[in-house]
Parts: structure tokens; C-alpha cells; sequence
């Protein structure tokens, strides 16, 4: 038997149309990325080559200068573009989360972490006040945070940056999404942690999680990666196992990625 993409994303096209007379930025153009149940797919691609723009639209997260023109985004074979905002709600969190690039999008800086966690819970299922905050709990160790309680009463402003993205990793997994899409997940985090958080993504792989992973970093992608896709300039010019992308890249562009590095 084949195995089913539990995420599929066909022909997307999403461009941003600045002031008057400036040209059309082509963001995203013409798309398609298949992600599987149990493996991590890659985005890799230089600065600006649309990486972020198309994890955003999965999630129909667009500036409004920009617009998604045309494409599908099949999740659990159901065209997430077709949902309306109620059905969507459902989705986010639950059967899909995304660790974003731009950390002030995620955490309310007025509202404690312990509310915002049991929140991304009980958005989904109905949980005792004790099992919740078991979870919040257990979710903050496995993203290597240690004095959980005291990290549970803070706001955001009283952690660290580095502290406040593992909270936002810890959000995006408490409800155990199908699908978790992490755009540029590590950057900002010392190295050890770095490991810790990468080790957590492989574990979440094995039970079954389909892991989407965006990052400039080939290194963390030889060592993750299951599937590559390689963008540059709004489009896939690539893709394959890891193996293929590093062993055998066909593409002028994946080429000079791979020289880069070695
Ligand atoms: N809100 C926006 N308004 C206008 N242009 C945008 C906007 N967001 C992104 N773009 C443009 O879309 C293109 C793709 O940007 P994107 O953020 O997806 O790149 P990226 O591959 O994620 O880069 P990085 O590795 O730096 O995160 C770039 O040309 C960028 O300037
Ligand atoms: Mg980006």
C-alpha cells in the first residue's frame, strides 16, 4: 500500500502587491509539498525564497497587501481552504500547530503561560483543572524547561526570549497535532537546547507526528530530515530524501546549497 499524505499542499501561489508602481512580489509560486505521518519534511532555501509566506498559508495567515491566488492545502484529505473560520478553529491546534519564526506573534504578553496553555487544551477537549496542568507540566519538560510551577505563573515578559519559544513549542504540541509545522524552531536558542528541542521533534516523529521543518540550517537537515524540499525564489526547484538532496542533487541551485556547506 502507498502511504497517504496526511498534509498536501498542490499548486499554491500566494503573491504580496505593495504600493503602486512597485512590482508584484511572487512570494510563493506554484507550490506543491507532500508531508507523511511519522517522518520530518524539510523546507530549506535561502532568506526570502518563500518558506515562512507558505507555512503561513496553510494556517491562511496572509498580510493584507498580500493574496493567496490559487493552490489547495489538503489536511486529513480535506481542503482546509474551503473551511470556513469555525471549522478552521477546530483544525488549528488540534489536527495541525505551527511553531512561527516570529515569536511575539504566539504568546499574549498579558496573560499568564499557565492560562495560555490550558486554553490551547481546552480549546479541543473537555480535561480536569488536574490533568491539565499535569499536562502543562510534562509539556514544559519535554521542551526542557525546569521549574514548571514557577514558569506556569509568569507572563512572558518575565522569561527569556529563549524561555518564551520553548513555551510557544510547548503550546503548539499539548494537544498533539497530526501535523506540526516549526518555521526556523532552534534559531534563536543556545546550542544544548537546540538539541533538546530537535531530540523532542525526532520523538514526536516516531508516535507518528507528520513534522514539517523549516531552517536554514543543513546541518540540523542531514541529521532530521526524512523528505527535502528545497525552494528558492517562490518555488520548489527540488525535492526528495534526504539522501537524494545530499547525495545526488540534480538542481544548478541545490548544488551551491550543498557546496556552501562543505
Ligand atoms: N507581509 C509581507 N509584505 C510584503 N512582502 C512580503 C511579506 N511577507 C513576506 N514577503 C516577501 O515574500 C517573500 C518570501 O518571504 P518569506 O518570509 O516566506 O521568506 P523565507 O524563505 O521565510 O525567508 P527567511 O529564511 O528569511 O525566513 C520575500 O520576498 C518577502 O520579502
Ligand atoms: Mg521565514
Amino acid at each position: 500500500m502507498s502511504k497517504q499524505a496526511v498534509l498536501s499542499i498542490k499548486n499554491l501561489k500566494t503573491s504580496f502587491y505593495p504600493n503602486k508602481g512597485q512590482t508584484v512580489i511572487k512570494a510563493v509560486d506554484d507550490v506543491s509539498l507532500d508531508a507523511y505521518p511519522g517522518e520530518i519534511t524539510a523546507i530549506v532555501g535561502q532568506s526570502g525564497s518563500g518558506k515562512s509566506v507558505t507555512a503561513l498559508c496553510v494556517f491562511n495567515i496572509v498580510d493584507t497587501s498580500g493574496r493567496i491566488e490559487a493552490g489547495e492545502v489538503f489536511l486529513n484529505g480535506r481542503d482546509l481552504r474551503k473551511l470556513g473560520d469555525r471549522a478552521l478553529r477546530n483544525v488549528h491546534g488540534k489536527e495541525i500547530s505551527m511553531i512561527f519564526q516570529d515569536p511575539t506573534s504566539a504568546l499574549n504578553p498579558s496573560i499568564r503561560i499557565k492560562k495560555q496553555l490550558i486554553e490551547a487544551i481546552t480549546a479541543h477537549e473537555r480535561i480536569s483543572k488536574n490533568m491539565a496542568m499535569k499536562r502543562c507540566e510534562d509539556v514544559l519538560v519535554r521542551v526542557g524547561l525546569k521549574n514548571t510551577k514557577k514558569i506556569l505563573n509568569s507572563y512572558p515578559f518575565e522569561l527569556s526570549g529563549g524561555m518564551c519559544q520553548r513555551v510557544m513549542i510547548a503550546m503548539a504540541i499539548i494537544s498533539n497535532p497530526n501535523v506540526l509545522i516549526a518555521d526556523e524552531p532552534t534559531t534563536a536558542l543556545d546550542l544544548t537546547v537546540q538539541r533538546g528541542i530537535l531530540e523532542e521533534l525526532l520523538a514526536l516523529r516516531d508516535k507518528g507526528m507528520a513534522v514539517v521543518l523549516i531552517t536554514h540550517d543543513l546541518g540540523v537537515v542531514a541529521q532530521t530530515a526524512d523528505q527535502v524540499y528545497v525552494m528558492n525564489n517562490g518555488k520548489i526547484v527540488e525535492n526528495g530524501t534526504v539522501y537524494d538532496i545530499f547525495e545526488k542533487p540534480q538542481h544548478k541551485y541545490t548544488k551551491e546549497l550543498m557546496n556552501a556547506i562543505t
